[in-house]
């Protein structure tokens, strides 16, 4: 696309997937301490200093992801996705990120290569802008700083 016509990132959706919401007391040795709220609010402060609307959500159910993810699309909106489990199985998942047609950052707290067999599955990556895992909650702080320093570098 010609630069002049990239759209300028006004908003940021952080979409995540079942269990999620249990974050900060749900096996804190494999995902941290820190909650879902906790992440928000880290992820608003930036936002807020970068003029972004944040928009943050979690749900347990596989249809609300993948109307949040339409949504998205529909405004040419990049999305920062935890599917949580859904990342493994979800089809619907992988083709409402190709039907949205917009950035979607894949993240995980854990590494889910170094897990069990079953997370090292993702139906989510191929269809993702880029991956980052590991890293606990930080791991959506370098999601954030990714799409903003590519928008940076494409104004
Ligand atoms: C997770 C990894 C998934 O395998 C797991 O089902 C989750 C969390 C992560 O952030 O590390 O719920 O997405």
């Amino acid at each position: 696309m010609c630069p002049a016509l990239v759209p300028v990132m006004k908003t940021v959706h952080v979409l995540n997937g079942p269990n999620l919401n249990l974050l900060g007391t749900r096996e804190p040795a494999t995902y941290g301490t820190a909650t879902l709220a906790d992440i928000e609010t880290r992820l608003k402060a930036r936002c807020d200093k970068e003029s972004l609307t944040l928009v943050f959500r979690q749900s347990n159910h596989e249809g609300d992801l993948v109307s949040w993810l339409q949504e998205a699309g529909k405004l040419s909106e990049p999305v920062i996705l935890n599917a949580g489990a859904y990342t493994h199985t979800s089809i619907a998942l992988h083709d409402a990120i190709r039907g949205a047609g917009t950035k979607v950052i894949e993240v995980h707290l854990s590494n889910v290569h170094a897990r069990e067999d079953f997370r090292h599955q993702s139906m989510i990556s191929a269809v993702a802008a880029g991956v980052i895992l590991g890293f606990g909650a930080l791991s959506y702080d370098l999601a954030l700083d990714a799409l903003i320093a590519q928008s940076k570098s494409k104004s």
